[in-house]
């Protein structure tokens, strides 16, 4: 595997589990696959779990890492070409990605959408310049419009807790106070139809339809109620709306998955990438009920950053 930038860029996604589940196992059972190379960790927009459990991951494997906050440590740094730069922005990627190809061995990346225009964000264009300019493995830590190394660790957590039928998972839009990336769950959605061993129902309101080329093969819905019905696993996540693209249009609270709608479900565990907002996008009970599994779904964020690590060392 040369990048990490979504699930087309796995060959084997089968493979991939069963190392992550084999890591979480042995944790140090390639303990010098690492060592000798150096992985940067390139952060544009905030994080927790990305950023601590992809550095406990390249640990495990023996590597070096450096964290780097350009966002709020470095120098600004300007994207476009045929800029005159006299504004605040000092520094281009044009510079600044071979600079830090030459430090690092696979260069890490978070760089969040800016929802302005859904033509802006799916060029991935600040990606895609990493990539281009340099000249390294690239690791998405959360792009503009996907998250994969999320979606690999929810996968793993629904592999874990799996009914022995086959599962029935509903994604399950909720309310929020901003308008969020798409990128949780058109990931999400892409991994579980990739993945083929689970039925997907993506229930949102009106204008929040997710773009079809992530949703192809899920089953689409207005109606939470019909989402939740028989579901295993409701995969509670806010997304702003797609129509108008990144608007707030919907606040209404009847989205929130309550107690009442998740006992009407076959028991399902409750999942979300985390940071939540209690009582916002999920209520305090279920969080703190025995079905909620987003503790264990966080914890699995090393060893899904381990085993996509792994491939990348592996080339
Ligand atoms: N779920 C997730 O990516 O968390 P962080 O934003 O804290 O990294």
């Amino acid at each position: 595997m040369l990048h990490f930038r979504s699930v087309h860029d796995v060959p084997d996604l089968p493979a991939l589990l069963a190392r992550a589940q084999a890591f979480k196992a042995n944790p140090r059972q390639c303990a010098d696959l690492g060592l000798g190379k150096t992985l940067g960790l390139v952060f544009l927009n905030p994080s927790t779990r990305t950023r601590i459990s992809s550095q406990i991951a390249a640990r495990h494997l023996g590597m070096e890492v450096v964290v780097f906050n350009a966002a709020t440590e470095g120098w600004a740094m300007e994207f476009e070409d045929g800029v005159v730069m006299d504004g605040t922005r000092v520094e281009h990627i044009r510079e600044a990605a071979p600079v830090l190809g030459q430090y690092f061995d696979i260069l890490g990346l978070r760089s969040f959408p800016a929802l302005q225009t859904k033509e802006e964000d799916h060029r991935e264009s600040i990606l895609n310049q990493f990539v281009q300019l340099s000249g390294l493995p690239l690791l998405s830590l959360e792009s503009a419009t996907l998250h994969p190394l999320q979606s690999l660790a929810d996968l793993l957590t629904i592999q874990e807790l799996r009914p022995a039928r086959r599962p029935r998972i509903a994604l399950s839009w909720a309310p929020h106070i901003k308008p969020l990336p798409h990128c949780v769950a058109n990931s999400f959605a892409q991994w579980v139809t990739a993945w083929g061993e689970a039925d997907l129902v993506i229930a949102q309101p009106e204008g929040y339809a997710l773009d079809e080329q992530f949703t192809r093969g899920a089953h689409v819905t207005y109606d939470q109620a019909e989402a939740l019905e028989d579901a295993d696993f409701v995969y509670v996540k806010n997304w702003s709306a797609t129509d108008p693209y990144g608007a707030l249009r919907c606040t209404d609270p009847s989205w929130l998955l309550t107690p009442d709608k998740l006992a009407r479900t076959r028991q399902a565990r409750v999942l979300h990438c985390l940071p939540v907002r209690r009582d916002l996008e999920l209520p305090a009970a279920v969080l703190n009920g025995p079905q909620s599994a987003v503790v264990q779904q966080a914890g699995n964020r090393v060893w899904a950053a381990q085993a996509v690590l792994e491939m990348l060392l592996r080339g």
